[in-house]
């Protein structure tokens, strides 16, 4: 997905960044999207889209209602622009459509589409087991209940959710040309053009009740990783005619340039999964028979509370594998059944323990057993790439931007994601925890599941994963000064009084 509409960027204000972030890009070559990080550091860090949305990352959520839209059905007398923005052809969209279906209301603001070229058709950018599709509708709302505009959204971890819809060339389809039949305005970068509205609905796929969900990122530079992702699980289609007009009509290039440059094959590569789930609505269907229901919020908030405040002798005795992250990888890992015979019997253990009365009662008269208020807190990665970039400075090591940037958003992104049920909970995260804990009981619990994590296999996929590769290849660098560190590695986490 990409935020660029033609709101001149916001970022070109932050002269004091570290670099410049209206520098150029592209999806090939020399900006290509391999050195999108050298100037825009989150391209290179964690919980980025798209992904490849594969059987061994799904999990059941019950929770999960049909996504539902408002206003969407905009009449022929309303204008809407249709632009060329020299990456995407975007059309704007009225603040009146909104989600209403999230916790928050999230109001749209634009849609654009990323597509493959004739000679390789292939162009969406998330892929379901490995399966690219032709196009990729990409529909952008932002949180208007806490951010002003798009803009204030943008760059924070709650700002936006996207609906994006999977395109297979077949059936014409009507909807989509009530703008692809305008593209022919829109040929080079910076043009654009009214059209009257249509139903914006019509351009989703019937069944909205059927959906992946996932967190993660905008999938062009700057990549915040903003985006409260909804990938429906039914595709739409177009016919090759219309995909012909997407894929051959563009240019990235402005009408006055000596060269130009088509525009098509604008998809970014699958990013690294970074110990994220993805959350399914549905449970019937091919390849969906093995798929894990979700752990509860409540177990969760329990485990982070243990390791938060908890007694960590109980949990390095009883409740380890109650932090191993849960699923088929670790099923293929062998060990298969001793494995999740022990997970859950210690879940079971842990739920009969927390549930029991008397030590209910020990967790409410103090052990403030915690509520987050998750909700009400966010990141904010303009400033935060701000502080870290300032902290480096002052040891000379601005080139480890990148590193270090990752190095205190993943724990955060990874937590926050774990409570929501989006996330396993990640060997860093727990470290990161249980560094506002300087116990032998702490030293202990580290120890045991980082020899869990490598018995397990899991260096190859969890933790490893979770280092970034980075384009500077230089060993990672001493994390800086936590922001925001007051014994807790983060205010969201504050012990509260327990509240059922
Ligand atoms: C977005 O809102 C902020 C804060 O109210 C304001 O300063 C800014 O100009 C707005 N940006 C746009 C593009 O409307
Ligand atoms: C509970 O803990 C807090 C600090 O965490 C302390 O101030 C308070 O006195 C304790 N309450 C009881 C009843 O022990
Ligand atoms: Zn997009």
């Amino acid at each position: 997905m990409h935020f660029l509409s033609f709101t001149p960027i916001l970022l070109l204000q932050l002269t004091n960044l570290p670099v410049l972030h209206a520098a150029k890009w592209t999806y090939t070559g020399q900006e290509g999207q391999q050195y999108w990080s050298k100037h825009y550091p989150y391209c290179g860090g964690s919980f980025q889209s798209p992904i490849d949305i594969e059987s061994e990352l799904l999990r059941f959520d019950p929770t999960l209602g049909p996504v539902e839209v408002q206003n969407y059905d905009l009449s022929s007398d309303e204008q809407l622009t249709l632009g060329n923005n020299g990456h995407s052809v975007q059309l704007s969209l009225p603040h009146k459509m909104y989600i209403s279906s999230l916790p928050h209301r999230y109001t749209a603001a634009q849609l654009h589409l990323h597509w493959g070229s004739t000679s390789k058709p292939a162009g969406s950018e998330h892929l379901v087991n490995s399966q690219q599709y032709a196009a990729e509708l990409h529909v952008v709302h932002f949180n208007s209940d806490k951010y002003p505009n798009m803009s204030m959204a943008v760059d924070k971890s709650d700002g936006l959710a996207v609906l994006g819809v999977l395109i297979e060339v077949g059936e014409f389809n009507p909807a989509f040309e009530h703008f692809l039949k305008f593209i022919n305005d829109v040929k080079y970068s910076d043009q654009r053009v009214q059209i009257p509205g249509f139903n914006i609905r019509a351009l989703l796929p019937v069944r909205l009740d059927e959906y992946f969900r996932y967190d993660g990122s905008l999938t062009t530079p700057p990549c915040y990783p903003s985006v409260l992702w909804t990938v429906f699980r039914n595709h739409v289609t177009i016919s090759h005619k219309q995909f012909l007009a997407l894929a051959t009509t563009l240019y990235s290039s402005h009408t006055q340039d000596s060269t130009a440059v088509p525009l098509n094959s604008n998809f970014r590569k699958p990013q690294p999964a970074d110990s994220r789930v993805v959350l399914v609505s549905f449970k019937e269907g091919r390849g969906l028979h093995g798929t894990l229901t979700v752990t509860s919020p409540l177990m969760r908030k329990r485990i982070i509370q243990q390791l938060l405040v908890g007694d960590l002798a109980d949990l390095e005795d009883e409740g380890l594998y109650q932090l191993l992250p849960s699923g088929p990888e670790q099923l293929r890992a062998g060990k298969k059944n001793d494995l999740k015979d022990k997970q859950s019997e210690s879940l079971a253990k842990y739920k009969q323990q927390t549930l029991n009365p008397s030590l209910r009662k020990k967790s409410q008269t103090n052990r403030s057993v915690g509520k987050f208020g998750l909700a009400e807190d966010t990141l904010s990665y303009v400033s935060l790439e701000q502080r870290v970039f300032h902290q480096l400075k002052q040891s000379h090591s601005e080139d480890q931007l990148v590193q270090a940037l990752r190095d205190v958003v993943f724990p955060e992104l990874n937590l926050k994601s774990y409570l929501g049920c989006r996330s396993d909970l990640a060997l860093p995260t727990i470290k990161n925890i249980l560094r506002g804990r300087p116990t032998d009981e702490a030293f202990e619990l580290d120890h045991s599941l980082t020899k869990a994590f490598m018995g397990q296999g899991k260096t190859s996929t969890v933790i490893k994963k979770s280092v970034p590769t980075t384009n500077y290849g230089r060993p990672s660098p001493a994390a800086p000064r936590k922001p925001y560190s007051q014994g807790y590695p983060h205010p969201w986490l504050l012990p509260m009084e327990w509240e059922d």
